[in-house]
């Protein structure tokens, strides 16, 4: 079950400070990701804690499927929303067993409910539960407690999950992992998740849709694809970098832009789930300018030249 998140005409102002968020509007569909970008400070933690009423909006409100959480019992509405938060935050005293079980232990679930939840879930972020059940934190990779910190968030099933900054601690390699364990996870559990990186290439990797914030002010929330073809301004353009046209390359597939003709001969091939970037070095690889696309169809130096106005 995923649920839809709606922000209405949402503020948040500390005292004596221009506002933290101001008069944010967006929804969050259904079982799809939003990545929340921007610089430190923009108002991503602050928009996050709103959603579980960590934080109250100073005014505007959040709709969770049709209810505004204004008017739901805390208890209650933090129990559809699993976090995880900036910096992990395992409790280092627990076992990774043990940190999995909070939520479901508040809930009073009964052990053999909670071993097979735990088991399940370590199963599910790729972790033996053999192995790691009993370790604690601290003799986890900061990889794994990531994935641990995934799990907890995911144990009592909440149809959201606020994932704040979750990868930010993890080296590239690592962190390209780990995206791709969120990204079939999601693919098996749909859930609504809105996840908060400073990285626009993170934010690209795993939003269904890209939402930058400045300043606590909303400046573009768009697909991927369409964030970088037309940034809305140089703000969102620095914060692409100067390989935004290779970015849109590397987020595009070879079938969607590929045609139905045939390739001549002994013209080198794809697969069409490869990315425009691949079958781009591949061109320059193999000195062609045309790729017989594996199962049928071509594509063309040519189809590559338009990506960039869609
Ligand atoms: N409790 C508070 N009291 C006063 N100001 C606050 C409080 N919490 C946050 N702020 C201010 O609100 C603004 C947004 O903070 P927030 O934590 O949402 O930023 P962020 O985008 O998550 O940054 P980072 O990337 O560094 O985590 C900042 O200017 C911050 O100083
Ligand atoms: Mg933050």
């Amino acid at each position: 079950m995923a649920l839809q998140v709606e922000f209405r005409d949402v503020t948040k102002a500390f005292p004596g400070t221009p506002p933290a968020v101001d008069r944010l509007s967006l929804t969050v569909e259904a079982g799809t990701i939003l990545a929340l970008v921007g610089p430190s400070g923009c108002g991503k933690t602050t928009t996050m804690k709103m959603v579980n009423r960590l934080i109250e909006p100073s005014s505007g409100d959040i709709v969770l499927g049709d209810t505004p959480i204004s008017r739901m019992p805390v208890k209650e509405l933090r129990r559809m929303i699993g976090y995880v938060i900036q910096y992990v935050g395992l409790f280092p005293h627990m076992s990774v067993a043990e940190n999995i079980a909070i939520v479901p232990r508040l809930l009073g679930w009964n052990k053999p409910r909670i071993d097979a939840r735990v088991d399940e879930l370590l199963t599910l972020v790729g972790l033996v539960p053999q192995t790691h059940r009993a370790r604690y934190p601290r003799n986890l990779s900061g990889g794994q407690q990531q994935r641990v910190g995934v799990a907890r968030a995911l144990a009592a099933d909440p149809p959201v999950l606020l994932m704040d900054e979750p990868f930010g601690a993890l080296d590239p390699i690592t962190r390209v992992r780990v995206q791709d364990k969120l990204l079939a996870i999601q693919g098996k559990v749909r859930k609504t998740i809105i996840i908060v990186t400073h990285d626009m290439d993170e934010a690209i990797r795993l939003g269904d849709k890209v939402a930058v914030l400045r300043a606590g002010r909303l400046v573009q929330h768009e697909a991927p694809v369409d964030i970088l073809r037309h940034p809305k301004d140089a703000f969102v353009a620095e914060l692409i970098g100067h390989d935004r046209l290779v970015k849109l390359l590397s987020t595009l597939s070879v079938a969607s832009v590929m045609s139905a003709d045939a390739a001549p001969a002994d013209t080198p091939s794809i697969n069409r789930a490869a990315t425009l970037e691949g079958a781009f070095l591949r061109m320059l690889d193999t000195g062609s300018d045309a790729l017989a696309v594996e199962g049928g169809g071509s594509l063309h130096i040519r189809d590559l030249l338009r990506v960039s106005t869609g």
